[in-house]
């Protein structure tokens, strides 16, 4: 017999938000800050990773770029990434924010960041059977036209793994301000990538973030959106379009300091019906995995079983991937599900 949160661990997953950078482990990253000569923000790596919020933790987040420099740098974290968040969490396919303007700002160009990422994922496909795809991240610190420029250097170089656009950081006022970057939105629906954004996930964020992101944008998945519980008619819109929402429980606490209880936005959006997904977002930088994400996450939330298993269920319908690939992903987790339920311990 296994524990609850032994199960939670052990359910099968899929994770639809999270940053490559943020997908390396600690002593890669500081392995190649040192081969690269990369001076981070600190030394100690007892202290690396205290952020004391959100743009706190940007600052780091943007520096942390710069020690992926070689094809080979790029290839290895992807492959370890897949291994360890099978290891952690029993991840069976993922999806990848990248953002182009982050290392272009760096010299690093557009196909020499995809090309080696998409050639460690095909081999961690290989070895450890997770499919995954990428979504190109708009850098909101950039402006609307450097936006546009993102988007159509991925369609002018098209890979079939980059299925989508993204935006993420914060603006130069520290802002989400989706519909900034409608322009580069409209490029990508009209050459079929499909679109997310971060949003609602600041304390200065509203609902009204949420609505323009569906409304405006035209987004099909959203990252965070916790704002969203503040107005019951963004909450109905939600619904009745089938948004997914890609929330990080542990990850968003550490940004927010929002106590991880049966309170928590998290909790209401499943409650309110709400297409809730759970990932780690930045795991290294936030101590958490996907694992963790679920034992602790849901677990603090008074999640229970057959909701854990619709949230994994939500991770396949939510993802930018074909119908092929969700049904052979949906019995696969519904063979797990049935082997996990078999032994998992009775409430006391
Ligand atoms: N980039 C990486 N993590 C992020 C987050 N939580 N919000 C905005 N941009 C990010
Ligand atoms: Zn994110």
């Amino acid at each position: 017999m296994i524990s609850y949160q032994d199960y939670l661990q052990l359910l099968p997953k899929t994770e639809l938000h999270c940053h490559f950078v943020s997908t390396m482990n600690a002593a890669t990253f500081l392995e190649l800050a040192d081969k690269h000569g990369v001076d981070l923000w600190g030394s100690d790596p007892e202290t690396l990773f205290d952020f004391a919020d959100l743009v706190d933790f940007l600052v780091g987040f943007r520096a942390a770029h710069d020690v992926l420099r070689d094809p080979e740098d790029f290839a290895r974290v992807a492959w370890e990434g897949v291994r360890d968040a099978v290891a952690q969490g029993n991840l069976r396919y993922r999806e990848y924010y990248v953002n182009p303007q982050y290392f272009a700002a760096r010299g690093v160009g557009y196909l020499e960041v995809m090309e080696p990422i998409i050639a460690g994922l095909r081999r961690a496909e290989r070895d450890f059977g997770v499919g995954f795809a990428i979504i190109a991240a708009i850098n909101r610190r950039d402006d609307a036209a450097s936006a546009v420029e993102m988007v159509r250097q991925v369609i002018a170089h098209p890979l079939p793994e980059v299925v989508g656009i993204g935006q993420d950081d914060l603006t130069p006022e520290n802002t989400e301000d989706p519909t900034r970057f409608a322009a580069a939105y409209e490029l990508a629906a009209a050459h079929g990538l499909k679109r997310t954004a971060h949003v609602g996930e600041t304390d200065a964020a509203t609902s009204d973030a949420v609505r323009q992101a569906i409304e405006v944008l035209g987004c099909e998945r959203l990252d965070h959106g916790y704002r969203i519980t503040d107005d019951p008619a963004v909450v109905e819109l939600a619904r009745e379009r089938g948004i997914a929402f890609a929330t990080t429980p542990v990850s968003t606490t550490i940004c927010s300091d929002w106590a991880l209880d049966e309170a928590h936005r998290i909790r209401a959006m499943i409650d309110a019906g709400l297409m809730v997904t759970v990932s780690t977002d930045d795991a290294m930088f936030f101590r958490t995995d996907l694992g963790r994400e679920y034992r602790e996450g849901l677990f603090a939330m008074g999640v229970d079983a057959a909701t854990a298993k619709q949230i994994a269920l939500n991770g396949i319908t939510g993802a930018f991937c074909d119908d092929v690939r969700k049904d052979r992903l949906r019995a696969e987790f519904r063979a797990q599900f049935a082997a996990l339920d078999a032994v998992l311990a009775p409430a006391a």
